[in-house]
């Protein structure tokens, strides 16, 4: 049963079963590092978790959550962009996880934006397995985080059926700034 609540919740449940013990995954935007260490518990202790945050101070919050429940060593932590994945990741990843926008607390002039976004979701196809996922939190309430929806919504419309399958959610009745999501999966 997976309920309907918001995107958010919808993206967390699409991982809850899916991600494996042994699994490598990827975090594209760590911000606090709420969903890094649930990402670490659900790869167990012979997974991995490739992390990336261009601020230091979001690469700090996760190390400190990380290590506080014992996990550090379940993860590799990188202070740049996500577009620059590919330079340290092999292909064969299990899921990759957008929660795009500003880190919360923080500053919202560092924000995702779709100049780095979108080359960041081609790599992210690239990397993933066979049933591979790529899930997208997408926050239209601000001018960066429209123009992400409408250029992932763009980039969703032109994948290749048969090589992927992609599903886009919003909820109508939360408002039209309420966060969407989107989900890929590899043939
Ligand atoms: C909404 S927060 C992520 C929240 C996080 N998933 C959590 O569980 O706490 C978005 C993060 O994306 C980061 N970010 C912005 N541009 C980025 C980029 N090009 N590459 C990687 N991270 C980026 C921001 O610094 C911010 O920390």
């Amino acid at each position: 049963m997976i309920p309907l609540r918001n995107a958010r919740y919808l993206s967390q449940s699409l991982l809850e079963g899916f991600v494996r013990e042994g699994d490598t995954c990827v975090d594209a935007t760590l911000g606090n590092g709420h969903d890094c260490l649930r990402l670490c518990q659900m790869v167990g202790e012979t997974g991995l978790v490739h992390g990336f945050d261009v601020q230091e101070g979001a690469i700090q919050n996760t190390e400190d959550r990380l290590r506080e429940a014992g996990m550090l060593g379940r993860a590799r932590l990188h202070l740049c962009s996500h577009a620059e994945m590919e330079r340290f990741i092999s292909p064969g990843v299990r899921v990759v996880l957008f929660n795009l926008g500003w880190l919360p607390g923080g500053d919202h002039g560092v924000t995702t934006r779709a100049e780095s976004t979108l080359p960041a979701m081609e790599a992210a196809l690239r990397l993933l397995q066979g049933g591979g996922r790529l899930l997208v939190t997408i926050y239209p309430g601000h001018e960066e985080g429209l123009r992400e929806l409408r250029a992932l919504r763009a980039f969703a419309g032109g994948l290749d059926i048969r090589r992927f399958n992609a599903l886009f959610c919003e909820f109508p009745n939360q408002g039209s700034e309420a966060p969407r999501l989107l989900a890929v999966e590899k043939a």
